[in-house]
């Protein structure tokens, strides 16, 4: 597959490298926000309906770049597609969050853990290969996974918690079992984020979603201890090319220095960090990615055009007095709401790519 960009200021920011803007994708870009996915989605008729059909995911993935000049395509799946082929059976109940048939909580489900057969996850490469085809260059494409943590709560609690008290009372009572499911999950996440490189992916992101409800000390030994055997296993070039690895930690704030000496080249912000603080504290050991509030995009576009202005502005000119340059990936601090007017993103795409051009002027 050929490697020649049109555009690829995102894989320049991540390597810390010259950029005539900052470039921006935003978390779940492709979603319910916007109508074509509503309309893709009811003709799947359902989400692992999309998910499984390279035609429908590649589909999806295209869309929210064919209505904003975004800077970075993502893979449409989801990051439970591993826990699904490791037997638990994903399902997504209309108006509820994800489920699980089973439950890991005794020792013998435990004991029988193994990492999946790739081959159960062919339909998500096959999207990869389907969607850089697609792409035709106009962007660089990023893969992804779920963190071993954050995998590990959904198979513990069997979907969505609000106090994570399955997955913590197995934490604290026999820590030898949950070590066995991150194991097994960081095997799993790196044989599955390798295939994704082989199949097309430009840069891989890992999705600490749920690390930051760990206690200090809780979250190094159960949550980047893990993060870091995944990025010591990844494949780092491919075609020629390196592959940028991004670590998002939603709450990870006070550990950003150790986030980012866990492997990534990228660090990921949520919208409670400052980001020219966060910029001191990581210096030049790694680009940083983020964090506007998702939920400044239900104000007025002028709204939200001074506001991601402001997070361009915070972050400041990316090249230092002495020449060389940090990276900035302007997103959001989580995910899009579905809630959000869709013109608020062009107003956003917008404001970051003007004022992150007038701001490298001298
Ligand atoms: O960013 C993208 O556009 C790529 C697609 C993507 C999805 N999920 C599609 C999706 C990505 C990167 C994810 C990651 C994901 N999935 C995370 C990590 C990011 C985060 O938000 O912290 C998590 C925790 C999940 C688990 C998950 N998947 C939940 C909790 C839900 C239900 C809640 C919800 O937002 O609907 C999903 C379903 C899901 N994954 C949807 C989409 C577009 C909505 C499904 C639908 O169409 O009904």
């Amino acid at each position: 597959m050929t490697s020649t960009l049109i555009n690829d200021c995102f894989l320049r920011a991540c390597r810390r490298e010259p950029t005539p803007h900052t470039p921006v994708w935003l978390m779940r870009q492709a979603g319910r926000y916007l109508p074509e996915y509503r309309a893709t989605r009811d003709k799947a008729g359902s989400f692992m309906g999309l998910a499984t059909n390279a035609d429908f995911a590649t589909e999806v993935t295209l869309q929210p770049l064919d209505r904003y000049p975004l800077d970075a395509a993502i893979l449409f799946s989801d990051i439970l597609t591993v826990p699904d082929a490791m037997g638990l059976g994903l399902s997504f109940a209309t108006g509820e969050g994800p489920k699980f048939e089973k439950v890991l909580r005794d020792e013998a489900s435990i004991q029988a853990l193994q990492v999946p057969d790739l081959n159960r996850l062919r339909y998500v490469f096959d999207a990869v290969t389907s969607i850089r085809r697609a792409l035709h260059g106009r962007v660089p494409l990023i893969g992804f996974s779920g963190s071993p943590w954050t995998l590990a709560c959904y198979m513990v609690e069997g979907g969505g918690s609000d106090d994570y008290r399955h997955v913590k009372t197995l934490m604290y009572s026999r820590p030898d079992l949950m070590h066995r499911i991150l194991d097994i999950n960081a095997q799993a996440v790196a044989a599955y984020l390798n295939a994704q490189i082989d199949a097309g992916a430009q840069a891989v992101m890992l999705f600490d979603s749920w690390g930051g409800v760990l206690a200090d000390g809780a979250f190094q030994r159960f949550s980047l201890d893990y993060t870091r055997k995944v990025t010591a296993l990844l494949k780092r070039q491919h075609d020629g090319q390196s592959i940028p690895v991004i670590v998002f930690t939603k709450g990870g704030g006070q550990w950003l220095e150790e986030i980012a000496d866990s492997g990534a080249d990228v660090v990921g912000l949520d919208w409670t960090t400052d980001i020219a603080k966060a910029r001191q504290r990581v210096g030049s050991r790694v680009a940083l990615q983020g964090n506007l509030d998702p939920f400044v995009l239900m104000a007025p576009p002028e709204v939200v055009a001074r506001e991601a202005a402001a997070v361009v502005d915070r972050f400041g000119p990316p090249q230092r007095p002495d020449g060389t340059w940090d990276g900035h990936i302007f997103n959001l601090g989580h995910g899009i709401s579905l809630h959000t007017p869709p013109e608020s993103v062009t107003a956003l795409v917008d404001a970051v790519h003007q004022r992150s051009a007038q701001l490298r002027k001298p």
